[in-house]
């Protein structure tokens, strides 16, 4: 999968994709990563890309012609109005990050993982002028409900989420592991050694050899999680909805 981010602050990025498991994803080649400063693509001396609101008001409006001629670069190819939108689902998926976007959800971050490429753009200040909005067919993602300064954080947050599914990313059994939870239930509590920590011990049937006894406490613990913290999750995504909502905690490198 290749990946480019056009963003203000590429730094804000660049300790984050060479981390982890996504710097092991880039390294092993599972992806390719771009980070481009939008000010490449900005006006004069300044490489200014921003520009006082029409009709007053505070702040600032990212203005079109960087963005259209960052994408331009990236895609290597025309875009805006009578050219084909940007993104081009399911191969290439292309995204603005802000809060009036989708939510991001794991389903949704299932079908990111799927496509060849992403190309993820980053807000700041006020906004974008709206004709980045109707010329050129992005799609608007947002990761909750909450403003943040930009869409550095939201882009960090996509990529993570979408290098760990990506075939090899996590390199040990955590992707079958994985696939196990596309259940709709959050994770079963985890232990390691020591068996008994400050007076709190292992449960018993973790020890216990019995991997049948194991499974059956993991789902039930799973279950009783879900129901106790995210009730929704089941409502939404049990059998009786007739579909399958994807959740995990797990399968990070712990
Ligand atoms: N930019 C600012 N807030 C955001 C959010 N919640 N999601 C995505 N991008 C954003």
């Amino acid at each position: 999968m290749q990946i480019d981010v056009v963003t203000l602050f590429p730094g804000m990025l660049e300790g984050m994709v060479g981390a982890s498991i996504v710097g092991r994803a880039r390294q092993a080649g599972i992806c390719e990563i771009r980070l481009h400063d939008l000010r490449t693509w900005g006006e004069g001396r300044w490489r200014k890309v921003d520009d006082r609101p029409y009709g007053g008001g505070p702040g600032m409006v990212i203005r079109c012609e960087p963005v259209y001629r960052a994408l331009e670069a990236v895609l290597q190819r025309p875009v805006g109005p009578g050219t084909p939108p940007v993104s081009q689902p399911p191969r290439t998926r292309a995204l603005l990050l802000t809060p009036q976007g989708r939510r991001l959800d794991q389903p949704l971050v299932r079908e990111l993982a799927r496509a060849e490429r992403l190309v993820l753009l980053c807000g700041r200040y006020e906004g974008f002028d709206e004709r980045i909005r109707r010329g050129l067919g992005l799609e608007e993602v947002s990761i909750g409900d909450y403003v943040l300064a930009g869409g550095e954080a939201a882009a960090a947050v996509v990529i993570e989420a979408v290098v760990r599914l990506l075939p090899g990313a996590l390199g040990h059994e955590g992707s079958a592991e994985d696939e196990s939870f596309a259940d709709g239930t959050l994770e079963y509590p985890q232990y390691t050694r020591p068996p008994v920590f400050r007076s709190m011990a292992v449960p018993e049937v973790l020890r216990s050899g019995d991997h049948q006894a194991v499974e059956r406490w993991r789902r039930a613990q799973a279950l009783e999680r879900t129901r106790a913290r995210r009730p929704d999750l089941l409502r939404e995504g049990g059998a009786d909805a007739g579909g399958r909502r994807e959740v995990d905690d797990g399968g990070s490198e712990a």
